[in-house]
């Protein structure tokens, strides 16, 4: 199947399956489950639930098996943006082309949904009859170290930390791969904790295709911000200039940056000749995320 039409189908599944869990919610059509829903069930990408669909057939992992990891990701992220947006933050006003949560609701309630959708994310693996325990603690062990100190909010904490201030490279570069890149490497180690009997150099090789492709969607979100449109983004670009956040273009230029998401692209598809298995669809991942347009 066509890398488009994959990514299509599994948009729909995804987005079913996350309103489901909306669904489930007790006593709904309240101010909280109403800011949850609209921060969740929005027009994201879904590109988290992908690349873990993506290896989890790989490694022939029973699609059942990863669902509850994939909607309980796309939780910690919808989380994740809900916060990213608010005026202590970035303050922005646009996300997936709406007013951002904290505008259409207010800051109050747009930060205890963000806190609401986190422990959802928990709560979908906890309550998951398909894993067993011992699975299901391996599964919140690896996202609660990419959701929090050394993971996403690590990273959230450095990017407060070096706005307004000069950036070296390496702090960029840590800065990037926590705030966004544990997040996709969870993506590859969650399916790889339930496979099983992954030997350890295909082990090696797959987290490192996730630490490159994770730190390229960062890089290429920041490009993004700069040579894109809002309309095209369906989120304020130039957010980043003006509020003078360290980013890779702001650091080294737009082209130098540009080269350094080449360079990061072929070093993801290197890690994958070391592997086992049919790749091709990891390939077209990685090139959808250097090359897509929002
Ligand atoms: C945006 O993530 C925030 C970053 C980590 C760069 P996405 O580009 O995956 O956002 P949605 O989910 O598609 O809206
Ligand atoms: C955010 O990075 C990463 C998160 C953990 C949410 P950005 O601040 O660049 O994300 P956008 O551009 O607002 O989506
Ligand atoms: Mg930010
Ligand atoms: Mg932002
Ligand atoms: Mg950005």
């Amino acid at each position: 199947m066509k890398f488009e039409q994959y990514h299509a189908d599994l948009r729909v599944q995804i987005d079913y399956q996350l309103e489901q869990h909306i669904n489930a919610l007790p006593e709904q059509a309240s101010p909280l489950s109403d800011a949850m829903s609209y921060a969740l069930l929005g027009n994201g990408k879904r590109v988290r639930p992908l690349l873990m669909s993506i290896v989890s057939e790989m490694l022939n992992i029973p699609q059942g098996k990863v669902s509850s990891s994939a909607c309980a990701i796309e939780c910690i992220h919808a989380y994740s943006l809900v916060h990213d947006d608010l005026p202590a933050m970035d303050d922005d006003d646009l996300r997936r082309g709406q007013p951002t949560c904290h505008i259409l609701y207010d800051e109050g309630m747009a930060i205890l949904a963000g806190d609401a959708l986190q422990t959802m994310a928990f709560d979908i693996i906890i309550n998951d009859p398909l894993l067993k325990d011992k699975e299901k603690i391996s599964a919140l062990s690896l996202l609660s170290k990419a959701s929090g100190y050394k993971g996403m909010c690590g990273g959230q904490a450095i990017d407060l930390t070096f706005t307004d201030q000069l950036i070296d490279l390496n702090t960029l570069t840590e800065l990037h791969q926590l705030k966004t890149g544990a997040l996709l490497q969870a993506c590859v180690s969650i399916p790889m904790v339930l496979a099983g009997d992954i030997n350890k150099d295909a082990q090696k090789a797959l987290i490192l295709f996730a630490q490159k492709i994770g730190l390229a969607f960062q890089v290429q979100d920041d490009i993004l911000d700069v040579t894109s449109d809002s309309a095209t983004l369906g989120k304020p670009s130039g957010s980043d200039e003006q509020a003078n956040k360290s980013t890779f273009p702001a650091l080294l230029g737009l082209s130098a940056a540009q080269d350094y998401l080449d360079k990061l692209y072929s070093e993801a598809l290197n890690s994958l000749k070391q592997l086992p298995y049919e790749t091709d669809p990891l390939r077209d991942f990685a090139q959808y995320i250097i090359k897509r347009n929002y």
